[in-house]
């Protein structure tokens, strides 16, 4: 065998072994999006179905920073988050589990609004 084919076989390998990891991971980000999504429907009718909140004392959670995200309804849950409109959170986050608020957090951090329509 040839230095060069090697060469060429090992480029080859690479790129195959490549494209199989990008495609495994895009479909647990996928997975990941559509639990997130499925585990927010009471979530949207107060922050929107994109994150951008439906009433205007309501904050917006797209785009928000997973970490912070999943820290704010882990401090509903203990009661630590209980000013103003807190307690409208309290029930909301009570019922989550932990793999429920990782999985709503990427939901609204990966989460576009469609662009507006036009009337023509
Ligand atoms: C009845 C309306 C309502 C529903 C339903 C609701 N929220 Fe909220 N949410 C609020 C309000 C109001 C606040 C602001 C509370 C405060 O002042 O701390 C808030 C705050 C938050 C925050 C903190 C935002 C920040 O910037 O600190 C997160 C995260 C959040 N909600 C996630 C959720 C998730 C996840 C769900 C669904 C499981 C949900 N909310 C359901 C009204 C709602």
């Amino acid at each position: 065998m040839t230095k060069n084919l090697l060469v060429r076989l090992i480029f080859l390998l690479y790129t195959l072994l490549f494209s199989i990891a990008v495609t495994a991971t895009e479909s647990v980000t996928e997975t990941q999006f559509t639990q997130g999504k499925e585990k927010s429907v009471v979530c949207m009718t107060c922050h929107g179905v994109d994150g951008i909140s439906t009433i205007d004392t309501y904050p917006n959670l797209q785009g928000q920073k997973q970490a912070y995200f999943v820290a704010a309804l882990k401090a509903y849950k203990l009661r630590q988050r209980n000013d103003g409109l807190a307690i409208l959170m309290h029930a909301q986050a009570d019922v989550l589990s932990d793999k429920d608020m990782h999985d709503i957090a990427f939901y609204f951090n990966q989460v576009k609004s469609a662009p507006p329509k036009s009337d023509d």
